[in-house]
């Protein structure tokens, strides 16, 4: 029987009663709008912990003022569904004022990474997620915590602060999920019309390039991106926000593409930003 909590105390009683028992804990943070992306985690978390906690919180502090905060979409009893169906036992899905008591001051910042990637379109963003994923290791305390590679930069923000904070979590980081016709998986899709689907196919067109580039023994940054943008050069009405090959650890540019080097994009089409990435073999 899966359990919905709604508190931080609930969450924390649970979680101790459980390592009390030798058990281990997998905490998967979502923001719901669940797709075969979060499927994916939660199947990892289940195959390698005794018990998961999948979150839904759609995290207000980190969204911009003119982002899709409020309309973006949600569907709580679907989520539970799913979750149920992959077999995790916990959902904690908080309130606002529960994660952010009246009058809450206290922000998690992982400086140099939070101002990278989109870092540098969406300031504030890492802030936000950072605090948000501390208040839920600090409730949990799970042993290992899972994320998307999707979201590559989150991840190296987020894994920097396990570090820096010492939680005593494992950071696990599963692969990217992709449309039979290439596009990552994000909640964000939905927003895409047909024919802005078809555009953003681009994206993976342009990741794929560079996976094939470097396959072939190209190693140069310039050349890998000059590539890439050539891929979106032939979809003009996507408006490329990024294009880059940088350190996955520190998020700075790369000169040279070497294994384990990101390489990363982000750009609009229509109203819809979407990343998409790779890391380098
Ligand atoms: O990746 C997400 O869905 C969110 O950024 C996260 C990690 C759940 C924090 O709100």
């Amino acid at each position: 029987m899966m359990r919905i909590l709604h508190s931080v105390s609930d969450l924390r009683r649970l979680a101790r009663t459980h390592r009390r028992d030798g058990k281990t804990l997998g905490l998967v943070p979502t923001m719901g709008a669940l797709h075969a992306g979060h499927a994916s985690l939660i199947q990892a978390a289940v195959a390698s912990c005794d018990k998961v906690a999948v979150s839904i919180f759609v995290n207000p502090t980190q969204f911009g003022p003119n982002e899709d905060f409020s309309r973006y979409p949600r569907s709580f009893d679907a989520d539970c569904a799913l979750v149920s169906g992959e077999g995790a036992g916990v959902v904690f899905a908080p309130t606002v004022e529960e994660l952010y008591p009246e009058g809450a001051a206290s922000f998690v910042e992982v400086e140099g990474l939070s101002g990278r990637l989109d870092g540098a379109s969406r300031p504030g963003h890492f802030r936000g997620v950072a605090t948000v994923v501390a208040k839920l290791l600090l409730a949990a305390e799970p042993d290992r915590v899972f994320f998307g590679q999707k979201d590559a930069a989150q991840v190296a923000v987020l894994r920097r602060m396990v570090t820096d904070l010492r939680f005593p979590t494992e950071v696990v980081v599963c692969p990217i999920i992709r449309e039979p016709d290439g596009l990552a998986l994000s909640s964000r899709n939905i927003y895409l019309s047909p024919e802005e689907h078809r555009q953003a196919l681009v994206l993976s067109r342009a990741v794929r390039r560079v996976e094939a580039l470097v396959a072939k023994g190209q190693r140069t940054a310039s050349a890998l991106v000059s590539a890439a943008r050539r891929i979106f050069a032939a979809e003009p009405e996507v408006r490329i926000d990024y294009v880059e090959l940088v350190d996955w650890a520190t998020l700075e540019p790369a000169e040279t593409a070497l294994p384990g080097t990101l390489f990363a994009v982000a750009a609009w089409v229509g109203a819809t930003r979407l990343i998409d990435n790779t890391i380098l073999a």
